[in-house]
């Protein structure tokens, strides 16, 4: 089965209605099966978690279905994926959790191309500890985030190092896995932020080597919460604050408060949505490796085609060029505030906004403050003329 962007495109209410979405990296447009499978769960008689009741029991199915898709989606133990109301969160709440075990001589170590949900936490967790925070930057020319330069900060004062699968503004994928050797040497943990990954390669959280991955489904054609998994062992080791009553089984104790039943069916629909992007073959897991190669795939080619584009056109500079990346564009126009480009294109019909994304370390260290520039990223949904578009609307700004 192949990757067919008119099949697809169909799937999207939304994309039906004329708009090209480039604003995939703040949370993508959503597949009517997934919308669907929302409003089923929410009509078809839920109640809270329980095994007396058939209500009861569909609480406990949800749960247990959406622990087992983001298993498949990231080649993990369906027993060690946390729900929880976001990346952000989730991330205070871990290292607020970890760091209880933190003192005055131990670090840990963040990346200013990170997005902030991966960097204050463990600022602030740092803080509270006393601990100190070492910062990486990274090749403001390429945007490139150096193994070694990782390495040269580690040492076995080292507590835990987060660093960013993929940056939400740049695109850079630093090499996950060999940073993971690197900081396995020392004996510490990694803990990856795969937000923007996850929407456009195949993930294998094994295979790289995180302790701990997170990701947000809202990014991939779910729902608005977040996810972080790590292995079992490791989260039984974890003593996170919790409600005396509240469950101290793992991944339970992890989880403050009722979950959101019907986001996490969204999440069960948007992973067998992507398993069905490119193919009909196989188990969930082989389908969504094979789909996420062909994403990946036809997201590149039609990248190439906005790269190349944007750097056709006299007065745009494009921030970054890492050799592998996601395919997202950070990029401004000479005399034109980048409020006035989005704005421009937007009045097209083209979304593509200026921000720094909350990659507020990245936008300052570029030089751009903390107004950042404009973003313009690639869905699965994503067509060729949607790119032909974005490229005319901002040649006409850039005149
Ligand atoms: C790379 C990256 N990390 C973290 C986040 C934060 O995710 P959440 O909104 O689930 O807290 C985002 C959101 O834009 C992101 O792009």
């Amino acid at each position: 089965m192949t990757f067919d962007v008119d099949r697809i495109r169909k799937d999207f209410p939304a994309v039906g209605e004329g708009i090209a979405y480039f604003d995939g990296p703040g949370g993508t447009q959503v597949p009517r099966q997934v919308a669907e499978a929302i409003a089923r769960t929410m009509t078809s008689g839920i109640s809270n978690r329980g095994t007396v009741t058939a209500s009861e029991r569909r609480a406990e199915d949800v749960v247990a279905g959406a622990r087992q898709a983001v298993a498949d989606l990231l080649g993990c133990d369906p027993g060690g994926v946390v729900f929880g109301r976001s990346m952000s969160q989730l991330t205070y709440d871990v290292s607020r959790a970890l760091a209880k075990e933190w003192g005055p001589d131990d670090e840990v170590v963040v990346t200013r191309l990170d997005h902030d949900g991966n960097i204050r936490p463990w600022v602030h967790a740092a803080e509270a500890a006393r601990a100190r925070v070492r910062w990486l930057g990274f090749d403001r020319e390429t945007a490139e985030l150096g193994v070694d330069d990782i390495r040269a900060e580690l040492s076995p004062r080292t507590k835990l190092v987060a660093v960013t699968g993929a940056s939400n503004v740049l695109g850079t994928r630093p090499d996950i896995t060999a940073i993971a050797e690197a900081v396995h040497e020392v004996g510490t943990l990694l803990y990856v932020d795969g937000v923007h990954l996850t929407p456009h390669a195949p993930v294998d959280v094994a295979a790289l080597g995180a302790d701990f991955y997170a990701c947000s489904p809202y990014k991939f054609f779910g729902p608005h919460h977040g996810v972080v998994v790590a292995a079992r062992e490791l989260l039984e080791r974890i003593q996170p604050d919790k409600l005396l009553p509240a469950s101290d089984e793992v991944p339970e104790r992890f989880e403050l408060g009722t979950l959101p039943y019907e986001l996490l069916a969204g999440t069960t629909a948007a992973i067998d949505y992507i398993a069905g992007l490119a193919s009909d073959a196989g188990d969930r897991r082989t389908r969504v490796l094979e789909s996420m190669r062909a994403v990946e795939e036809y997201e590149d080619a039609l990248f190439e085609r906005l790269l190349e584009g944007l750097r056709a056109i006299d007065g745009v500079t494009l921030y970054g060029n890492p050799a592998r990346r996601t395919p997202t564009a950070f990029f401004s126009v000479a005399g034109r505030e980048n409020r006035e480009v989005y704005e421009h294109l937007a009045a097209a019909g083209v979304n593509a906004p200026a921000s720094s994304f909350y990659a507020i370390e990245a936008s300052r260290w570029l030089g751009l403050g903390d107004g950042g520039a404009v973003r313009a990223g690639l869905a699965p949904y994503t067509s060729a003329d949607d790119v032909e578009r974005l490229l005319a609307g901002v040649a006409e700004v850039a005149k």
